[in-house]
């Protein structure tokens, strides 16, 4: 595939980026009273203004050149269509098919995969509603009180987002619990306070070999057996997530209490499958059902909506812009909603796992970036933290502000208070500070002309920093799947444009093979000598000082 700068689309849009690139988006503002309307959208229950960018209405369709000659349409429906778009490790990625409401059938390999699909589904709906009813008892006769959920990465990141996002929506008397450290701390923190007789362990884990997730599971179930000796009770204590059957019996877990997934679902587009389980479990399979809706409307959104009336597509063309075009190396996500805690580190994991590639589909180098560093954490902490540097550093940095018009916990004046900020600050970015303005300010308060002078630099915004706004009506499971669905197809059209594989990790293999290495030189407590002088000296301050203790 050709690199993205010998694209036809491309040279066009670098003459727009140098008409574009001194524009202040104040000027944009005054010179088009449209400028919102024209550049704001709904879908899917979600309201996206995107006006606050730095674009004209010439930007988007040249951008959309870029995509059309990436071949997006086509590549969207191979995406939904089980083609083999994970060509490195020859597989479709089917997170749709998931969510997918209606009875259109979905073939991979010449294979509908929706009866599989829905046969889990209602295992994961019989088995939460036991849970929830106290039918499913422990060993000792007594319902379950406490899940903890046992995982890394995807297996870990989607469900526990989406437990803290609908914390309103769980049931109370059933708390959940997730572990993902291979530091004992988090599992023996985790561990501290529970019964086992009335303690639940989902062990989630895709590939069930991964390092971390095993010994916490073993951990687990030591801690399990002490109490509850019999190792028969592992039974009605422990169930697993997986596509590896073999795996999940070699632990001890029945058969019957696995619950499958196939290897068409990403790790990091997990949630909807059974990895979803912890999820159904504290919210109910009918709002996990909602979730799934909501995922599924903004699918139908993506697959349906000319490139020009997409949300993913404009948020992906947007990120395109600033990468490849402003140099932006990182994107903000600021959500104004505490219940959206998670969501900055869950779509780290989606976007950057995705989209941190420097090979091209067919393995070539790619000559242009690729994905910017994701980071964020809720407003208003963030303002506090590190908004100055978003508002007067050097880097350009786009931001994504999301927020529920309606609150949950309707306290006070709480929730105008976070709706001002919110909105206060994607208009500070914009419109920023100038001189005359700052002048004016200091001399009604009463500053001279050499103060003035003296703190003009300091006290000024270039502002015309870009952002993204997304209005949620209000936090439910529905809002919450179209909201993830868009990022995750926000990603896949960034791929595309790229042209890099958003659906392998190669990148996490060597430093796993390398710590299987370096364990057993620190376990066997003997000197080091197959490395670097940093990594040998390293490991052996340590086997050193272990030694001393042992
Ligand atoms: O190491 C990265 C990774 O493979 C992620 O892609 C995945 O979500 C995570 O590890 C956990 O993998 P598993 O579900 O197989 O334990």
């Amino acid at each position: 595939m050709s690199d993205l700068m010998s694209l036809n689309a491309w040279q066009p849009l670098a003459d727009h980026y140098q008409q574009i690139k001194g524009e202040h988006m104040l000027d944009m503002f005054a010179r088009d009273t449209g400028r919102f309307d024209n550049l704001s959208m709904q879908a899917a229950g979600l309201f996206l203004d995107y006006s606050k960018n730095r674009i004209s209405n010439d930007t988007l369709p040249l951008l959309v050149n870029l995509a059309k000659e990436r071949d997006l349409q086509n590549r969207i429906s191979d995406l939904m269509s089980g083609e083999t778009v994970n060509n490195t490790e020859q597989r479709a990625a089917l997170h749709t098919a998931l969510r997918n409401r209606s009875d259109r059938p979905v073939m991979t390999a010449g294979q509908d995969v929706m009866p599989d699909i829905r046969r889990v589904l209602s295992q994961m709906s019989t088995f939460s509603e036991a849970v929830r009813s106290g039918q499913w008892q422990g060993y000792s006769g007594e319902a379950i009180t406490d899940i903890v959920n046992i995982g890394i990465g995807g297996s870990d990141l989607g469900p526990q987002m989406v437990t803290e996002a609908l914390h309103r929506y769980c049931k109370p008397n059933l708390s959940l619990h997730f572990v993902s450290n291979v530091d004992g701390s988090h599992i023996t923190k985790a561990l501290q306070n529970l019964n086992p007789a009335t303690t639940l362990f989902i062990i989630a884990s895709k590939t069930f070999t991964t390092q971390e997730t095993l010994a916490n599971a073993h951990t687990a179930r030591d801690w399990f057996l002490e109490s509850a000796k019999d190792k028969q009770h592992v039974a009605s204590h422990f169930v697993a997530l997986s596509t590896n059957r073999d795996a999940v019996t070699a632990f001890g877990i029945d058969e019957s209490n696995m619950f499958a997934f196939w290897d068409w679902v990403g790790g990091r587009y997990s949630l909807w499958s059974a990895i979803g389980l912890s999820v159904a479990c504290a919210v109910g399979f009918e709002r996990f059902e909602e979730l799934l809706q909501g995922a599924h409307d903004m699918d139908l959104h993506f697959q349906s909506a000319k490139l020009t009336e997409n949300m993913p597509v404009i948020m992906a063309l947007l990120t395109v812009w600033y990468v490849n075009f402003f140099g932006a190396v990182s994107h903000l996500i600021a959500p104004y909603d505490q219940y959206l805690h998670r969501f900055p580190a869950y779509l780290q994991q989606l976007t950057m796992e995705s989209n941190g590639k420097s090979a091209m589909r067919d393995g070539g180098a790619v000559a242009h970036n690729t994905g910017p560093i994701v980071w964020g954490e809720p407003g208003t902490n963030g303002q506090h933290a590190y908004f100055q540097l978003v508002h007067q550093g050097t880097h350009l940095i786009p931001a994504d502000f999301i927020v529920p018009v309606e609150s949950l916990n309707p306290v006070g004046r709480h929730h105008p208070m976070l709706l001002a900020n919110c909105i206060a600050q994607t208009e500070a970015l914009m419109r920023g500070k100038d001189r005359e303005t700052l002048a004016m300010e200091m001399k009604d308060q009463g500053a001279s002309d050499s103060e003035i002078k003296r703190l003009s630099g300091h006290k000024t915004f270039s502002g015309n920093r870009p952002t993204n706004t997304l209005l949620l009506e209000t936090i439910d499971p529905r809002s919450l799947g179209a909201l993830i669905a868009l990022y995750e197809h926000k990603v896949f059209v960034e791929s595309v444009i790229w042209d890099i594989n958003p659906f392998d990790q190669w990148g996490v293999e060597l430093g796993k093979q390398l710590a299987k290495q370096v364990l057993q030189e620190i376990e066997a407590g003997k000197s080091a000598t197959a490395h670097d002088a940093s990594t040998n000296g390293l490991i052996n301050c340590i086997v050193k000082r272990r030694n001393t203790l042992a």
